[in-house]
């Protein structure tokens, strides 16, 4: 016999003791039902959302990503290809949910973007048309399926970008336009992987639910716990490419800025992997035996330095891994949330106010999130 509860579809009847460990208990109204979470993965990248919740309990339901070769590691992994451009897919077509997970484009947010946009004359934040807006098409997507919990990633200056003012959007969204009670938090990965990467986390409930971010402790494994033993030489850089780096960081070391390499070995935590390792992988070199030029991660040890497991198959180029694991989310970090996030939604709902920044009630329940939370940009107040 299957029951509907609320709008979260057909739930199975409480299950023997044996396999109610299989299931989550999901309460709506104060009502128990058993039956796994659904998540979707927007902005999938390669899953490292999906691993994580699906180790938390939960049944991934739909997910998304429009590059083709990350279609193709995700394929591999999970066995289901993910849908492309969340554009094309209409809010109909996602199936009920209960937690939206997204790791969105971070682009127009961080740092390098920015100044790598800015210096080809283009625009930046909520200013990039297509991927600054994607948030909204988050926004929408919440407005209209009425999840549970979302769980949304993004570099840390997201909240320091122009001013504050695109995170205050994102969070007057979230809240005052759509309802959900929100905490933010900025974790460093580095007590879990021995990788340097800052990410702020927003965690949304409704309704409220009793939440706390899990303790990711300070300091953790060192890189020589994910370093392989035997490394093709093609990882080794060339003389010309080491020659340039070498040149390139006392340029810069002249003219008083910071950039340039970074050397690392088994005792160290290195700097966060970018999405460019590909190009001349500055950011990370692993030294060498004296004599030889430094080295490249492989894409294996990329692949352990954000946390994957060791079965996970990388099915594409060198290129396209270090584009992939660089933009991907820090597994055992999300694992962490996931499993808090699901501890909460099997508490009873919390009375507690709405957090707002601004005053919500108006229109909460009108069409567009986006349009409401654009219009409430004049004169709204700039997070602490
Ligand atoms: C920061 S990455 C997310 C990585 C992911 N969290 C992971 O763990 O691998 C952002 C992803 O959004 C995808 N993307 C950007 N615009 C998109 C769109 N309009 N529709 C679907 N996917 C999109 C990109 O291809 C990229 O893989």
């Amino acid at each position: 016999m299957t029951k509907k509860i609320g709008k979260v579809g057909n739930v199975k009847k409480a299950p023997r003791n044996k396999a109610r460990q299989e299931v989550a208990e999901y309460r709506v109204n104060g009502r128990a039902a058993y039956r796994k979470l659904r998540f979707i993965d927007l902005f999938c990248g390669i899953g490292g959302f999906r691993i994580a919740f699906e180790r938390a309990g939960a049944e991934c339901v739909f997910s998304s990503d429009y590059d083709q070769h990350s279609q193709i590691t995700y394929e591999a992994n999970f066995k289901e290809k993910p849908h492309g451009d969340i554009y094309e897919v209409a809010d109909a077509d996602i199936p009920v949910f209960d937690i939206l997970c997204a790791g969105f484009p971070c682009q127009p947010f961080s740092i390098a973007g920015v100044s790598k946009k800015l210096s080809l004359g283009r625009k930046h934040g909520f200013d990039d048309e297509k991927q600054g807006n994607l948030f909204f098409r988050i926004a929408d997507i919440l407005n209209y399926h009425q999840p549970a919990a979302f769980v949304l990633e993004n570099v840390k200056n997201l909240k320091s970008h122009d001013k504050g003012r695109t995170f205050q959007i994102i969070y007057d969204t979230l809240t005052s336009a759509l309802g959900y009670q929100v905490q933010y938090r900025v974790i460093d990965a580095q007590g879990l992987v021995p990788q340097h990467r800052e990410r702020i986390f927003l965690v949304g409930f409704k309704p409220s639910r009793l939440f706390e971010f899990p303790d990711v402790p300070k300091s953790g494994p060192r890189l020589g716990s994910i370093l392989e033993e035997d490394v093709d030489k093609k990882y080794t850089l060339s003389d010309h490419l080491w020659k340039y780096l070498q040149d390139y960081a006392d340029k810069h070391k002249a003219a008083g800025n910071g950039f340039g390499f970074g050397i690392v070995g088994a005792d160290s935590v290195t700097r966060t992997l970018s999405a460019r390792y590909h190009k001349d992988g500055s950011e990370i070199l692993v030294g060498q035996a004296r004599g030889k030029n430094p080295r490249r991660l492989t894409p294996r040890e990329c692949a352990r330095l954000m946390g994957y497991p060791k079965d996970f198959k990388i099915p594409v180029s060198d290129t396209q891994a270090y584009r992939q694991f660089g933009n991907s989310v820090v597994v055992p970090v999300v694992e962490r949330i996931a499993k808090n996030v699901m501890e909460a939604l099997a508490r009873p709902v919390e009375e507690r106010p709405l957090l707002v920044l601004n005053d919500a009630k108006k229109s909460r329940h009108s069409a567009s999130p986006t349009k409401r939370a654009m219009g409430s940009r004049k004169g709204s107040r700039v997070l602490a």
